[in-house]
């Protein structure tokens, strides 16, 4: 079987996914980061002694271009989990989907909010109920995208809940994947509106830990007032300016370049006739229905035991029956197609492709 190139793998890091493993189970970049990041990192070392303070205001104008709203509706947070603090100690209590993503209900549990959690209605769209529930000042947090079942929410049904006066944090790290999400054209119109975008996924940061959290000036002054003094980095603000002043056009030619990888990662996962149902998908992951939960668990296992190909169960997101694989490079995604055609035999009962 072959294996990806030195190239195309990602740098050791963390538990038992390391350098070479092949990573299908954290959407991360399939080719790297931007070259013009990766330079400003390096040339950012020579001022680790200096506090980040100008430059992350500096970032934040920049990140606020890019996006094209006014730099005081945006603040830098150290990814998605920064954001969702601020949220919830600004807000309060948390009100989510299931399945969906798991760390807003993560960071309600440290910070000691309650949470609610709503079943997505059938086909994975949203809860109807949710929205007759809810009441003015509630705070509601989706991904949009949804992760795992990488589906975009109806524009309708977000809307009325801000219409309702809800407060909505809209996680659109996974948009510039597919057909984008409404957040940052409903900025100026909706005042309990806010947009987290990740720099993790499309443009290749992960590494960096950053985010921005996008809303009302108004919303994000009173937000930020919880804040720590220098919350991120030199070396990830650095870099995050040079990424977007010299590679602006980086998330769509990673986009453009994942699409058609995209399409072939969902034939050959439902070539493999291992899975109940493969979904389309939105973002740069695809999710496969099994029969069952312990069908996925030993579908990953087998798969990084045998193979050393890491993809995620769904169990943390809510999703029993559930396995989400990243849309890899070439190189790993026909790996991933052999080695399924190898785990197959080990595996009783196939199911019927659907
Ligand atoms: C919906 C969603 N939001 C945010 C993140 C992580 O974002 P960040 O790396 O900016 O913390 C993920 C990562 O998997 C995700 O699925």
């Amino acid at each position: 079987m072959g294996r990806p190139s030195a190239r195309d793998r990602t740098p050791p890091c963390d538990h038992r996914a390391d350098c070479t493993a092949v990573r299908l189970h954290l959407n991360e970049a399939p080719w790297g980061g931007p070259p013009a990041a990766i330079d400003a990192v390096r040339d950012a070392a020579a001022r680790v002694h200096l506090y980040p303070a100008g430059d992350t205001r500096r970032a934040a104008r920049v990140v606020a271009d890019y996006f094209g709203v006014d730099r005081h509706q945006v603040v830098l947070t150290t990814g998605v989990d920064e954001a969702t603090d601020l949220c919830l100690l600004g807000l309060g209590d948390l009100t989510t989907v299931t399945p969906g993503f798991n760390g807003f209900a993560a960071r309600a549990a440290v910070l000691q909010r309650n949470v609610t959690m709503h079943n997505l209605d059938p086909g994975f769209t949203f809860p109807v109920e949710l929205i007759d529930r809810a009441r003015a000042g509630d705070l509601i947090m989706v991904a949009n995208p949804n992760n795992p079942t990488a589906n975009l929410f109806a524009d309708d049904h977000l809307a009325a809940l801000l219409d309702k006066g809800c407060f909505l944090l809209l996680d659109e790290t996974y948009a510039d994947f597919g057909h984008g999400g409404p957040g940052l054209q409903w900025i100026d119109r909706y005042e309990r509106l806010l947009v987290f975008r990740s720099f993790s996924k499309s443009f290749g940061l992960g590494g960096l830990r950053l985010g921005a959290l996008i809303g009302d000036e108004r919303l994000i002054k009173r937000l930020r007032t919880t804040q720590p003094y220098y919350p991120v980095d030199r070396l990830a603000v650095e870099g995050l300016i040079a990424a977007i002043q010299n590679e602006p056009d980086f998330p769509a030619r990673l986009a453009e370049r994942m699409r058609p990888l995209r399409d072939r990662l969902i034939a050959v996962l439902r070539d493999s006739e291992l899975f109940a149902h493969v979904l389309e998908s939105d973002t740069n992951f695809v999710l496969a229905l099994c029969e069952d939960a312990s069908r996925a668990h030993e579908i990953q296992r087998l798969l990084a035991d045998q193979t050393n190909i890491f993809v995620a169960t769904t169990a943390q997101f809510g999703l029993d029956d559930g396995v989400r694989i990243s849309v890899g490079p070439e190189e790993s995604i026909e790996c991933l197609s052999e080695a399924l055609k190898a785990i197959s035999n080990d595996i009783a009962g196939k199911v019927a492709t659907v």
